[in-house]
């Protein structure tokens, strides 16, 4: 898809976008002949209202064109949400025509909304070819937008699209099958990707994980032909002025055959999948650094390939964390959570965050309790989970609270084991014990209390499914941290230029 932002771009197309507000008015006048035609059109028509979301595809007679009537809705109600929610409809109608030279009249949108609608085409149009060899046949779209300001919705374009790439790029990534992405390429992808947008890049070798005493993560990792290995992403938009950054942590298996615990093989070939979380992290950094985000955040993602080998770890063995915490291996299978205990004690140690997030496509428990619409939020800190979740509501990532800090018993599960301090197997349900798990981990002052706030999502449901995936987590991470964790300096400049002015 090309897309362009035009004064002018009406006459060669061979379909219109005509965006429309409840009741059927045009959001900005048309000609006498054109609103005469749809006026003609929607004689009798029942259905189409310009309702939000809705779309009508109309036939000039005796003409290739075609016009789109698109929903907006309320005009008091025309947000980022409302546009978004059109995105969809009005590229899957835009797809059934066919049509390559598309303008959309949007004379009648803010050059901030514009800019919305524009980057929800976008969006919509995520697609992965890369394995396809037969050349495609439908041509590419080009769109052209028509606006009052070009100037203006193309720089209200540029941070959307950032976030839209981040995203797009976590959607690669987990598209990418297992024979092509191991933690090695992996690693490799997430430096030359990051490090060109300024983002400090540090791989932690299996080497560098022997040294610091990743027992837990090294086990996972050890029966693969490729080794594990830990990426570190620093990023700071404010110029050395935030003192503790905020921290995110991802799950990179970039396979999952449970290893000695093997998987059974029906739908084995999603596992693929099972690095969705480190997706969401590194797409993050993407879309933070790309829009220069006001903020500062480290991240580290733990990447391993989970195989059953003459040198796997075995169910029965006992590991020692990088917190120098014993785990016994119940199950093999249950390897997100080592991996994710010594990238959350190397980030806290190394990094002293003020809050770490982690997100995990962790267990099938997840996904029987939430399905595939809704993560699961655990969390030490309530008003954090309810930010997250608020973010999750408003991105369309959504998000599901879950009890971590509101019974014992789940913590009392994972320390029920007779020759290690914990199990990565305990009785209980999965989800809520897994977190329990992790909680542990997260570091204690002198009173025993959390050092730091601290977020787990599983992610199991929203990042496991068939065919071609998008990537998620992206939306509702850099939601979160525009919400809460960057330096709203626009406004405060705004305010004190308007002092100045004479
Ligand atoms: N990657 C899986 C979790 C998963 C399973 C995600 C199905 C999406 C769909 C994880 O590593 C795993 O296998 N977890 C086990 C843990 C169990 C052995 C304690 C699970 O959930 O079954
Ligand atoms: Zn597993
Ligand atoms: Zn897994």
């Amino acid at each position: 898809m090309q897309l362009t932002f035009e004064t002018q771009p009406y006459g060669t197309e061979e379909v219109l976008v005509i965006p429309m507000l409840e009741g059927n008015t045009p959001a900005a006048p048309l000609s006498a002949t054109l609103q005469k035609f749809v006026d003609g059109m929607l004689t009798g028509e029942k259905d189409f209202t310009g309702k939000n979301g809705q779309v009508l595809t109309l036939k000039i007679p005796g003409k290739a064109k075609k016009i789109i009537l698109a929903g907006l809705g309320d005009k008091k109600n025309i947000d980022e949400q409302s546009l978004r929610k059109l995105g969809t409809p009005l590229y899957k109608a835009l797809k059934e025509t066919k049509g390559a030279a598309i303008s959309v009249y949007a004379d009648g949108l803010s050059a901030a909304n514009t800019a919305v609608l524009a980057d929800a085409l976008t969006r919509e149009a995520y697609d992965f070819k890369k394995y396809k060899t037969a050349e495609d046949s439908a041509p590419e779209m080009e769109i052209r937008i028509g606006t009052g300001s070009p100037q203006a919705a193309e720089k209200a374009f540029e941070p959307l699209q950032a976030v839209t790439n981040g995203s797009a790029w976590a959607s690669d990534l987990a598209n990418e099958p297992g024979n092509s992405l191991n933690p090695e390429t992996y690693a490799r992808k997430i430096r030359d990707e990051l490090s060109a947008l300024g983002v400090e890049v540090t791989v932690l070798e299996q080497q560098d994980m022997l040294s610091y005493k990743m027992g837990a993560a090294l086990a996972v990792g050890q029966g693969s032909d490729t080794p594990p290995c830990m990426v570190v992403m620093e990023y700071d938009g404010t110029g050395g002025k935030q003192k503790q950054p905020l921290a995110l942590v991802g799950k990179g298996i970039t396979f999952d055959t449970g290893g000695i615990s093997l998987k059974p093989g029906a739908n084995m070939d999603q596992m693929t999948l099972d690095m969705g979380g480190s997706a969401a992290v590194v797409g993050t950094m993407r879309a933070l650094a790309a829009r220069q985000a006001k903020t500062r955040v480290v991240a580290i993602v733990a990447l391993a390939e989970n195989m059953p080998d003459g040198k796997s770890y075995r169910p029965g063995d006992i590991v020692t964390s990088m917190s120098g915490k014993t785990v016994f291996v119940g199950n093999t299978d249950a390897e997100g959570r080592l991996v994710l205990i010594d990238a959350l004690t190397y980030i806290q140690r190394e990094h002293n965050p003020h809050t770490v997030i982690d997100l995990a496509t962790l267990t099938g428990a997840q996904v029987v309790a939430l399905g595939n619409d809704f993560a699961a939020t655990y969390s030490n800190d309530n008003k954090l989970r309810d930010q997250f979740n608020a973010a999750g509501a408003k991105s369309g990532e959504k998000t599901w609270p879950m009890p971590l800090m509101e019974t014992d018993s789940y913590t009392k599960a994972v320390k029920d084991t007779p020759l290690a301090d914990l199990t990565n197997l305990a009785k209980g349900p999965g989800s809520c014990t897994a977190a329990a798990f992790l909680h542990e981990f997260i570091e204690k002052d002198d009173a025993g209390k959390d050092k730091c706030k601290w977020t787990h999502i599983d992610m199991a449901g929203p990042g496991m499914g068939s065919g071609i995936k998008k990537g998620w987590g992206v939306l509702v991470l850099n939601q979160l941290i525009q919400d809460n964790f960057e330096q709203k300096v626009g406004k405060k400049r705004a305010k004190a230029s308007k002092h100045k002015t004479p």
